[in-house]
């Protein structure tokens, strides 16, 4: 297949491009902001006839969560606009798209991890522009799987795990928040979990949504000490709740996913978060 990765720069992106280095059964078109402006419709149905694309694997969106909220065109733009857009044009030629979305579609008053059919409740302008792209593709009539994921982070780009490595070396010790639970991601692994949707469906008829995350549910604060116990720094880490932590956007306190179906549908296991992040961090460490 023809497969087009559009926001290769970004994290899920970078990944994408690891594993088609070691995939040749497909040929595969790696496009980011400044070759490909997903938001310009003429642009993107003239890249997917050129290449002739079969698969589209959208890794691009405004995932600025708190600058969102000040923010609302650009992030309606990128997560709704170009979502429909990418949506059209895969319907219109015919090839399947893979979008991937947030666990911040959901409410966060849940108490069990959240199933694709759950009712969802964004609480955040960037919430709600990707619950938006969701529904546009849905609307467009293309074939589609949409992925929510949760917590990314991977040794490129800017995320969580990074940010604490890096307050580490100038902190003894940090606050952070113990009250929001959910289930960190690890780039790599969604990456593997898209490329078995990819081979699964190929170009067979799919309109579906899945949920990705590695395995085991934990806190920020958790989360933080794990990240600096396999990094081996001696931060310490001062659990705080939401309250004492205001930020711009309003996050859910409890965004766990459900993820049996992707599961059961591809017959794949998922790694657990620590085990994933030591996966990471070992890779941190051995950038030169
Ligand atoms: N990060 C998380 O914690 C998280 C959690 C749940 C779900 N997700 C979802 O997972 C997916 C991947 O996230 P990520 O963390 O890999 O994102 P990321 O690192 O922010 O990468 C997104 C990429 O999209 C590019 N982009 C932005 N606007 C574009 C446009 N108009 N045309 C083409 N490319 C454009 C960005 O370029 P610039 O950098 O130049 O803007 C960037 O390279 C997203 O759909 C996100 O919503 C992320």
């Amino acid at each position: 297949m023809n497969i087009a990765v559009t926001g290769c720069h970004g994290q899920l992106g970078n990944e994408m491009q690891k594993i088609a280095a070691a995939n040749a059964l497909h040929q595969w078109f790696f496009s980011d902001i400044d070759s490909l402006d997903i938001t310009d419709p003429i642009a993107v149905e003239r890249y997917f006839s050129e290449h002739r694309i079969d698969c589209c694997i959208n890794c691009a969106a405004y995932t600025a969560v708190d600058r969102a909220e000040d923010d609302v065109e650009m992030a309606e733009k990128v997560n709704v606009h170009a979502s429909k857009v990418l949506a059209e044009t895969c319907h219109s030629q015919n090839a399947l798209l893979i979008h991937v979305s947030t666990d911040y579609v959901f409410d966060g008053k849940g108490t069990q991890p959240y199933r694709e059919t759950d009712p969802t409740g964004p609480t955040s302008v960037y919430g709600k522009t990707k619950l938006a792209g969701e529904q546009a593709i849905k609307d467009s009539g293309c074939h589609y799987c949409i992925v929510r994921t949760a917590w990314l982070y991977s040794a490129t780009g800017k995320n969580f795990v990074k940010t604490m490595l890096s307050l580490a070396e100038t902190h003894d010790e940090i606050n952070v928040v113990c009250d929001q639970h959910g289930s960190p991601t690890f780039a790599g692994d969604l990456a593997q979990g898209i490329m078995a949707l990819v081979s699964h469906y190929g170009k067979r008829p799919v309109k579906e949504v899945f949920h990705f995350t590695n395995d085991g549910i934990t806190s920020w604060d958790v989360f933080a000490k794990a990240i600096f116990e396999l990094g081996g720094k001696s931060c310490k880490v001062n659990s705080i709740t939401t309250d004492q932590y205001p930020t711009r956007a309003t996050r859910p306190a409890y965004s766990a996913l459900d993820t049996t179906k992707i599961k059961e549908t591809l017959g794949i296991r998922i790694p657990f978060w620590k085990d994933s992040l030591e996966r990471c961090i070992k890779e941190l460490n051995s950038q030169p």
